[in-house]
């Protein structure tokens, strides 16, 4: 399917056209479903979050065209390894070659479509169909079919028809995985745009260079559709509401407590709860970065804890010493002091970097969405380190969160409240007046409590589900 973009413009500028222009008036319908009207400038309409056949053609016009996070490299690393992920609602599996190279095949036999492979991960030399014992080799390719004498002559093995479906497009930026089940399309590169420094900050994190998804993964499941959980994360006036109790917990048990020792965690979970309790003065200082093509950080608000940079303990020190002798001090400086968060890669990706951990989104139904958590190893930096990412993954967005489950709450309370009430379109206007563009890059930026990140995404979810009609 072509993709629209103004001659002479960059994917990103075309964007930019098609979700801010005031004077850009074309209704764009695609099956029936009026994008134009959907997207307005005031905010979504609310079947954006309901309508099942919305999601049906977000499914196939974003989630099958984009670049979509399907895994990274250390979670397989050798011939065989392979994971079973999603791309939208297709499940697929990332399989490492006997080559080395990696492949995406859709998880159905090609007989009668039976779900191949139900581990989440392992290694294989072939994938063999639990119905009828149909047998596919890594790449996709049928090695073997029983009873096959049985078939007619215009049965052919070869067929590629009898093939396990594959990804037309897979790239890595630094061992960061991802797919595209559109042969057109921006590369990959072009599409993260801005957010590689969030990928680059992560892997420089590492005295060694090299990271590794590590300690298996969280995982949550909410009854709401999954364009709330980016349209939360870089919101900046919700903590101090939706996360009052976690923040009034935090205080109290600091009471009385200034200058002794934490006997728990050292203060992390703690000060991770009380972070949410700025002041609306103190949200307006955390500045705000979105792209037209739906991606966008925030500066970040965790300034202190176990993995603050300025951390004063062996840990950090032995840690730090690591990363000056790989990098030297200036860069080194540099690498610890990046502080952005959730830089969120539109439509699936958060990336974390400071604390090494990432969130994946997986869209289930129009009503249902599942969030991961990874945490990263960093080879080359003490072990305790690697255990201090986990505690801050665990404490933010693990099933027993005290912050997370917050969130997720108000997800299901905001998909009740479009499904069962009377509200049209939702107002995603706040900080439209003080935000202000970047110059020639189609990007805006605001220093207060903007929902300027939810507008970004709604440039890119115009673009994509209008691009090529
Ligand atoms: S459905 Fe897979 S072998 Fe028959
Ligand atoms: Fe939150």
């Amino acid at each position: 399917m072509p993709v629209l973009t103004t001659p002479g413009k960059s994917l990103v500028e075309t964007i930019f056209d098609l979700g801010h222009s005031k004077f850009h008036t074309r209704r764009i319908m695609v099956d029936n479903i009026d994008i134009e009207a959907i997207a307005g400038k005031q905010g979504m309409l609310a079947r954006a979050y309901t309508d099942p056949e919305v999601f049906k053609l977000e499914m196939e016009r974003i989630f099958q065209r984009v670049w979509i996070f399907v895994g990274h490299e250390s979670q397989v690393p050798k011939p065989g390894n392979f994971r079973r992920t999603s791309i939208g609602t297709n499940e697929v599996l990332l399989v490492r070659q006997k080559d080395y190279s990696l492949k995406i095949l859709f998880n159905n036999c090609a007989h009668r479509g039976t779900r191949l492979c139900a581990a989440a991960e392992g290694n294989r030399t072939s994938f063999i169909c639990p119905y009828h014992a149909w047998t596919f080799d890594l790449d996709g390719t049928l090695k073997g079919v029983p009873d096959v004498e049985s078939y007619p002559t215009s049965f052919d093995i070869n067929d590629p028809s009898l093939h396990l479906k594959s990804a037309p497009r897979l790239q890595d930026y630094r061992g960061f995985i991802f797919a595209s089940l559109s042969e057109q399309g921006p590369n990959l590169i072009d599409y993260l745009g801005k957010m590689t420094d969030a990928i680059d900050n992560l892997v420089d994190r590492a005295p060694d260079g090299i990271i590794s998804v590590d300690g298996g993964h969280f995982r949550v499941r909410y009854s709401g559709n999954w364009k709330l959980h980016h349209e939360n994360a870089n919101d900046t006036v919700h903590p101090g509401f939706v996360h009052e109790s976690s923040v009034t917990a935090a205080r109290q048990s600091q009471k009385g407590k200034r200058g002794k020792a934490e006997p728990i965690d050292d203060g992390q979970t703690r000060g991770m709860m009380a972070s949410n309790g700025l002041s609306p003065k103190d949200w307006n200082t955390i500045e705000l970065n979105g792209m037209s093509n739906g991606h966008s950080f925030m500066s970040g608000f965790y300034k202190s804890g176990l993995l603050a940079p300025q951390r004063d303990d062996d840990v950090t020190r032995t840690y730090r010493t690591a990363l000056e002798k790989a990098h030297g001090k200036k860069r080194t400086d540099a690498i610890l002091g990046m502080d952005r968060f959730n830089n969120l890669i539109w439509p699936n990706l958060n990336v974390n970097s400071q604390f090494h951990q990432i969130r994946v989104v997986h869209p289930i139904s129009v009503n249902e969405t599942v969030i991961e958590g990874y945490c990263f190893r960093l080879k080359g930096a003490p072990e305790e380190i690697f255990y201090r990412s986990i505690r801050f993954l665990g404490t933010l967005v693990s099933p027993a969160s005290m912050i997370f489950s917050d969130d997720l709450e108000i997800f299901e309370r905001i998909q009740h409240g479009l499904e069962n009430g009377k509200l049209e379109r939702l107002d995603h206007r706040r900080g439209m007046a003080t935000d202000k563009p970047l110059n020639g890059t189609g990007n805006f930026h605001s220093t207060t409590s903007s929902e300027l990140p939810l507008r970004s995404q709604r440039a890119a979810w115009k673009y994509w589900m209008s691009a090529g009609q």
